[in-house]
C-alpha cells in the first residue's frame, strides 16, 4: 500500500468511542497515538482565552500554536467543545493543522482519530474505521466520563443530547473537511458493544486486512 508505517484513521461523531478505541489499539499496535480533536481544542482554547470570537479567530492562533498548548487540562470543558466546533469549520484553521497531523503519521505510523483522517487528512490510511452510536447511548457515555455514574435524569440527558446533536449537525453541514465516512471506511455501530468488543472486531479486521497478524 506504499506505505512504510501503517497508518490507521479512526473517524466518526463525538462521544462514540473512537478515543478509547484508538487509545487501546495504538498500545496494541504499539503505535503512536494523535487525538486531533486535540489540536482543534487547543485553538479554541487560545482563542478563547484572548478573549476573541472562535467563528472568525482560529487562523491566527491555529498558526501559533505550540505543542504545550495541547496537554493544557482544560481543553474538555464544554465551552472548549462548542469552540473547538466553531473553529473546526474555518478551512485556514484545517489548512493550518494538516501539515502537522500528516507529519506525526509519516514519521512512524499512527493512530489517528478525528473527523477527516481517512478522508483529508490519510486517504491512503492503511485502514479506515467510521465509529458511530445512537446519539442517547452517546450522551450517557459522556456523562459517565464527566460525572463518574450514569445520567438518572430524563431532563438532564436530554440537554446532552440536543449538545451532541448540535455539535454533529455543525461537524457534518460545514463545507470544508464534514465529518462523513470515507467509501473505503468500515463502520462499525457501538450501541451494543464495549471497549474491548470494539477492539476486538477492529482486531479482527485488521488481521483480515493483512495489516496485524
Ligand atoms: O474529537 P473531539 O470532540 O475532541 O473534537 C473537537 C472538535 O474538533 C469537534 O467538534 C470537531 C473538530 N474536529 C475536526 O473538525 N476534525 C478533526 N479531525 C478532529 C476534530
Amino acid at each position: 500500500r506504499g506505505m512504510k508505517y501503517p497508518v490507521i484513521a479512526i473517524d466518526g461523531p463525538a462521544a462514540a468511542g473512537k478515543g478509547t478505541l484508538a487509545r487501546q489499539l495504538a498500545d496494541v499496535l504499539e503505535l503512536p497515538y494523535l487525538d486531533t480533536g486535540l489540536l482543534y481544542r487547543a485553538v479554541a482554547r487560545r482563542v478563547l482565552d484572548q478573549g476573541g470570537d472562535p467563528a472568525h479567530d482560529g487562523p491566527e492562533q491555529a498558526r501559533q500554536l505550540v505543542p504545550e498548548d495541547m496537554r493544557r487540562t482544560d481543553l474538555r470543558e464544554p465551552e472548549v467543545d462548542k469552540a473547538a466546533s466553531a473553529v473546526a469549520r474555518h478551512p485556514e484553521v484545517r489548512e493550518a493543522l494538516l501539515e502537522r497531523q500528516r507529519h506525526f503519521g509519516r514519521a512512524r505510523g499512527a493512530v489517528v482519530d478525528g473527523r477527516d483522517i481517512g478522508t483529508v487528512v490519510f486517504p491512503d490510511a492503511s485502514a479506515k474505521f467510521f465509529i458511530t452510536a445512537s446519539p442517547e447511548v452517546r450522551a450517557q457515555r459522556r456523562y459517565v466520563q464527566r460525572y463518574g455514574h450514569p445520567c438518572a435524569d430524563p431532563a438532564e440527558l436530554a440537554e446532552e443530547v440536543a449538545a451532541i446533536n448540535a455539535r454533529d449537525q455543525q461537524d457534518s453541514a460545514r463545507e470544508t473537511a464534514p465529518l462523513r465516512p470515507a467509501e473505503d471506511a468500515v463502520q462499525i455501530v457501538t450501541d451494543d458493544l464495549d471497549a474491548a468488543g470494539v477492539l476486538e472486531r477492529v482486531c479482527l479486521i485488521l488481521q483480515e486486512k493483512g495489516i496485524i497478524r
